[in-house]
C-alpha cells in the first residue's frame, strides 16, 4: 500500500547483486572446497537457487558473517547429484547456470528446459552450442536438457548475440576444461567481471572479461574462496528513481557510477542532478521531468531491467518519450498498469510512446514481473492518493525489503496481507 505525492530524501544502502550472486553460487559446484559470498541479499531467487544446490548435494548457509555482511557459504558435498528438478527451474530461469559447471565437474548434467517467462521465450541455444563446440553431448528428453561430457576441452566460440548468462556459463565450463577456450561477442555485463574474480580467486586462468573477448586456459581443478559480491546496479538506479520522480533528494550508497553510466546520463538529460558523492550516487530533481527518448541495449547501453522503472519516471514527462526494448521480445506488461494510474502511453511493437501527464492517480495493480513491479512501486510514490500493489512476491524476487528501504526515505510505504 503507498499513499504518493511525498517527496523521498535521505540516504539508503543498495544491497548486493543479485545476478552476480546467482553465478557465483553457480561457480561453487565447480570448487573442491567452501566458497563464501559475502553481502548476499535476502531475495526469494537466492533462497531458491540455494534449494538447488541442496538437491546437487551441496550444503548452503546463509548467516551473519564475522564482519556483519551476510555470509551466503556454499561447501560441495560428496553425493554429487546432476538433476536441476522442473518444479524448482520453472521459477527461476537462472538455474540454467548450473550447466556448465555440473558438466565441467561431474562430466553430466540433467536440467528442465527453463520455459519461456513473462518476459520472453528466452531460448539457451547459446549455451547449448557452446557447451557442443566443447565436445558435450546434448539431448532434449521430457522437457528435460540431458549433456554429457567425459571431459570438455576447449573451444573457439562466437556468440550469434550478447548473452549474459551465456557467457557466465561457458566461463565456467571452459575454467576446468582441457586447453584454452576463446568467447567472441561476449557479454561485457559487471556482473560477468565480478565472476571472473570469484573464478581467478578460486584459481583459474581467465583473461579479457568486459570486453568482447575472454579467453579461459582450463586448470585440472579449483579451490574455495571468499568473494566480496558487487552491488547491484539495477537497485543502485531504481533507488535513485524513486528520488527523481517524486522531486526528492536521494543518495544510494555502495552505488558504484562507472557501472550505470547510460542510467547517469538519461537522468541528468530529464533535468535531475547526479552526482558522485564518496561510496555512492545523489541523485536530485527540483524543476520539471524533461521526456527523454531511452533505448536499451547489452551493457554498457541502458539496462533492459531498468526499462520498466524508468518508464514510470516519463510518465510524468514535459512531453514525448520513446523507449524502445530491444533485448526481450515483451517487456512492456508494466504499461497497461500504468495506464490504469492515467500514463498516456501507445505500445506499437517493441516501442513505446509516452507522452507525459502532469500527475498520475493511484490505483490497486497487479506486478507481472520483477523489474515491472518496481516500476509500479514507483509511479504509486509519485501518484496522488493511494496504490495498491497486489502479487509483489515479484518484487521479493530481486529487492530485498525495498518497503524499508523507501520508508527510511519518507514514502508512505507498508506491506499488508492480501
Ligand atoms: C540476464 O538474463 C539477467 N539475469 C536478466 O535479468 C537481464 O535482463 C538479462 O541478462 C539482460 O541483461 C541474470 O543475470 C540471472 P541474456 P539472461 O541471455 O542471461 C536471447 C532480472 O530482472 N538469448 O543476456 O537470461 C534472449 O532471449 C533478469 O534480474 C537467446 O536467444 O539474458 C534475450 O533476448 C531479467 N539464446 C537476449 O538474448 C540464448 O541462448 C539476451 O538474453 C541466450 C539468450
Amino acid at each position: 500500500m503507498i499513499k504518493g505525492g511525498r517527496r523521498l530524501s535521505g540516504t539508503c544502502r543498495v544491497s548486493g547483486a543479485k545476478n552476480a550472486v546467482l553465478p557465483a553460487m553457480a561457480a561453487s559446484l565447480l570448487a573442491e572446497g567452501p566458497v563464501e559470498i559475502v553481502g548476499a541479499p535476502r531475495l526469494r531467487d537466492i533462497a531458491t537457487f540455494s534449494k538447488l544446490l541442496g538437491i546437487l548435494g551441496a550444503e548452503v548457509t546463509h548467516g551473519g558473517g564475522a564482519d556483519g555482511g551476510e555470509v551466503l557459504r556454499i561447501a560441495p558435498g560428496d553425493a554429487r547429484k546432476a538433476e536441476a528438478p522442473y518444479e524448482l527451474v520453472k521459477t527461476m530461469r537462472a538455474s540454467v547456470l548450473v550447466l556448465g559447471p555440473l558438466l565441467a565437474r561431474q562430466g553430466r548434467a540433467r536440467i528442465s528446459l527453463p520455459g519461456g517467462c513473462a518476459i520472453g521465450a528466452r531460448p539457451i541455444d547459446q549455451h547449448l552450442r557452446g557447451l557442443e563446440l566443447m565436445g558435450a553431448r546434448t539431448s532434449l528428453s521430457e522437457g528435460y536438457i540431458e549433456a554429457s561430457a567425459d571431459r570438455l576441452s576447449g573451444a573457439a566460440v562466437t556468440f550469434d548475440m550478447k548473452t549474459v548468462t551465456g557467457t557466465e556459463n561457458l566461463m565456467m565450463a571452459a575454467s576446468l576444461a582441457k586447453g584454452t577456450t576463446v568467447l567472441s561477442n561476449a557479454a561485457l555485463e559487471p556482473e560477468v567481471c565480478d565472476l571472473a574474480r570469484l573464478l581467478r580467486a578460486m584459481g583459474a586462468d581467465i583473461e579479457g572479461e568486459g570486453t568482447d573477448e575472454i579467453v579461459i586456459r582450463g586448470v585440472r581443478s579449483l579451490h574455495g574462496a571468499r568473494h566480496e559480491v558487487m552491488a547491484d546496479r539495477i537497485e543502485a538506479a531504481t533507488l535513485p528513481l524513486a528520488g527523481a520522480i517524486t522531486g526528492g533528494d536521494v543518495t544510494a550508497m555502495g552505488a558504484d557510477a562507472s557501472s550505470m553510466n547510460a542510467v547517469v546520463e538519461k537522468l541528468r538529460r530529464s533535468g535531475a542532478e547526479v552526482d558522485s558523492v564518496p561510496g555512492g550516487v545523489r541523485v536530485r530533481r527540483e524543476g520539471p521531468i524533461r521526456s527523454v527518448n531511452v533505448k536499451t541495449a547489452p551493457y554498457p547501453g541502458f539496462p533492459t531491467d531498468v526499462q520498466a522503472q524508468f518508464m514510470a519516471y516519463m510518465s510524468l514527462g514535459d512531453g514525448f518519450s520513446i523507449i524502445s526494448e530491444t533485448i526481450f521480445e515483451n517487456r512492456f506488461m508494466h504499461v497497461a498498469e500504468l495506464r490504469r494510474m492515467g500514463a498516456r502511453i501507445d505500445v506499437s511493437g517493441n516501442t513505446a510512446a509516452v507522452k507525459g501527464v502532469p500527475a498520475l492517480s493511484g490505483a490497486p495493480l497487479m506486478a507481472t514481473d520483477l523489474r515491472a513491479s518496481a516500476s509500479l512501486v514507483l509511479a504509486g510514490l509519485a501518484a496522488k492518493g493511494t496504490t495498491e500493489v497486489l502479487r509483489i512476491y515479484h518484487l521479493d524476487r530481486g529487492y530485498e525489503a525495498l518497503e524499508h528501504r523507501l520508508s527510511s526515505l519518507g514514502a508512505d510505504i507498508t506491506r499488508v496481507k492480501e
